[in-house]
């Protein structure tokens, strides 16, 4: 469970995140906002390239932050995108978030400010792993 002042501040650092986002080819900027278990924030955004293949979504930037940093387990993570559709993370994430020793929460943060929660299970049932 986490504290809602907790949510409110990973929501607030994901619309942060967003803010460095690097996305004129498709013009959808995302930010990410991961909790480790110990209780750190790291942040991602999509950095996209003209080779649109090379493109990294925010989600796993921040994972990547955070194991960068040596944390290995998460607790939840907030996406945020300022123009809809809503950000729900996609497979390549899912499957990457999966490898984090727990199921973390997922707060999806909307254009218009509408908070989606899902639990882990929810998103990715059946994983490989
Ligand atoms: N994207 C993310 O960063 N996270 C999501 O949850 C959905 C999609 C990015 C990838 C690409 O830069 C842009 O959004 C459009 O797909």
């Amino acid at each position: 469970m986490l504290s809602s002042s907790l949510q409110n501040r990973l929501n607030e650092q994901a619309i942060v995140a967003a803010g460095n986002s690097y996305a004129p080819y498709s013009g959808y900027p995302v930010g990410a906002a991961l909790l480790t278990k110990s209780g750190e924030i790291f942040l991602g955004c999509n950095v996209e390239n003209a080779s649109y293949g090379l493109t990294i979504c925010a989600e796993r930037s921040a994972i990547f932050n955070a194991r960068t940093a040596g944390h290995s387990h998460w607790s939840a993570i907030s996406i945020y995108a300022p123009k809809p559709p809503p950000p729900l993370p996609c497979g390549a994430c899912r499957q990457v978030l999966a490898e984090g020793g727990n199921t973390p929460l997922v707060i999806v943060v909307s254009h218009d400010n509408t908070i989606q929660q899902f639990s882990f299970d929810q998103l990715l049932p059946h994983l490989f792993g």
